[in-house]
C-alpha cells in the first residue's frame, strides 16, 4: 500500500515573514491521522528559515530544483549536497516552469534527477503535456518520451524510491483541472511504463498529480488508484487549503 504524499510547490512567492506565518499555521493545523506525508518545496533563500521551523515536525522540507553538478565553478547554482545540509528530503527536477521557461531539456531534467539520488535526495520528477498536445492527442509519446529520457541515463535502480508527478502544463495555475478520469489514466500509464522496467518498482512509486488542485477537488483526485498524492502550487501558500487537501489524502 502506498502511502499519500502532500507536497507544496511554493515557486518564487514567501517572505521571512510569510513563511513564519505559514509554517506555524501548518504546524497548529496539522492533521493528526497519519495518512499522508506533507511536504514543502521552498525557494532556496528560505530553506535554512523552514528547516529550523520544521525541526522535530513531520512536515519535510524540499527545494524546486538542483543542479546536475556536484561543485565548483558554476555560479548562481546549488548542488544536492547543499539542499541535503539543509535537510531537504525532496527536490522537484523537470518541473514544467523549469523546462519552458530556462531550456531544461529531457537531458538536463535527468542529469538533475542523477545529481539529486547522489546527494541522498528524493526527487520529485514533474512530467506532463501542453494543451496543444493534449489535443493532438500525443499525451502519453510526450509522457513516455519525458520518462525514457530519464531512463536513458538512470536504472531501474536507481530509479527506485523516486517520485513523479503528472503536471499537465494546462491545468498548472490555471484553475483548470484534469479530471479525475484523465489524471487517472496519465499515472496508470506512467505505472504501466514503470512496470516495463519492474512491478516491484511500480507498485511502489508514488506518483503525484498536480495542477490546480484544491481543497474542492483533491477528494476525487486522490481516491483514484494511481494518484498517490498532490503537488500543490497556488493552495499550498495558504495554510487551510493546504491542510484541507492534506486531510482529504
Ligand atoms: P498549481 O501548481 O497547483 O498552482 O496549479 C502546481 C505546480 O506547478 O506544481
Amino acid at each position: 500500500m502506498r502511502r499519500k504524499l502532500i507536497a507544496g510547490n511554493w515557486k518564487m512567492n514567501a517572505s521571512k515573514v510569510q513563511c513564519e506565518a505559514l509554517i506555524s499555521a501548518l504546524l497548529q493545523n496539522i492533521p493528526h491521522s497519519g495518512g499522508a506525508d506533507m511536504a514543502v518545496c521552498v525557494p532556496y533563500p528560505y530553506l535554512a528559515q523552514v528547516e529550523s521551523a520544521l525541526r522535530d515536525a513531520t512536515i519535510r522540507l524540499g527545494a524546486q530544483d538542483v543542479s546536475e553538478h556536484d561543485k565548483g565553478a558554476y555560479t548562481g547554482e546549488v548542488s544536492g549536497a547543499m539542499l541535503a545540509d539543509f535537510s531537504c528530503k525532496y527536490v522537484i527536477v523537470g518541473h514544467s516552469e523549469r523546462r519552458s521557461y530556462y531550456g531544461d531539456s529531457d537531458e538536463v531534467v535527468a542529469l538533475k534527477f542523477l545529481a539529486a539520488k547522489r546527494a541522498g535526495l528524493i526527487p520529485i520528477l514533474c512530467l506532463g503535456e501542453t494543451l496543444e498536445e493534449r489535443e493532438r492527442g500525443v499525451t502519453r509519446d510526450i509522457l513516455k518520451r519525458q520518462l525514457d529520457a530519464v531512463f536513458d541515463r538512470v536504472s531501474i535502480a536507481e530509479f527506485a524510491g523516486a517520485v513523479v508527478a503528472y503536471e499537465p502544463v494546462w491545468a498548472i495555475g490555471t484553475g483548470k483541472t484534469a479530471t479525475p478520469e484523465q489524471a487517472q489514466d496519465a499515472h496508470a500509464f506512467i505505472r504501466d511504463q514503470l512496470r516495463l522496467k519492474s512491478a516491484t518498482v511500480a507498485a511502489e512509486t508514488q506518483i503525484l498529480y498536480g495542477g490546480s488542485m484544491k481543497a474542492s477537488n483533491a477528494r476525487e483526485l486522490l481516491v483514484q488508484p494511481d494518484i498517490d498524492g498532490g503537488l500543490i502550487g497556488g493552495a499550498s501558500l495558504i495554510a487551510d487549503d493546504f491542510i484541507a487537501i492534506a486531510t482529504a489524502a
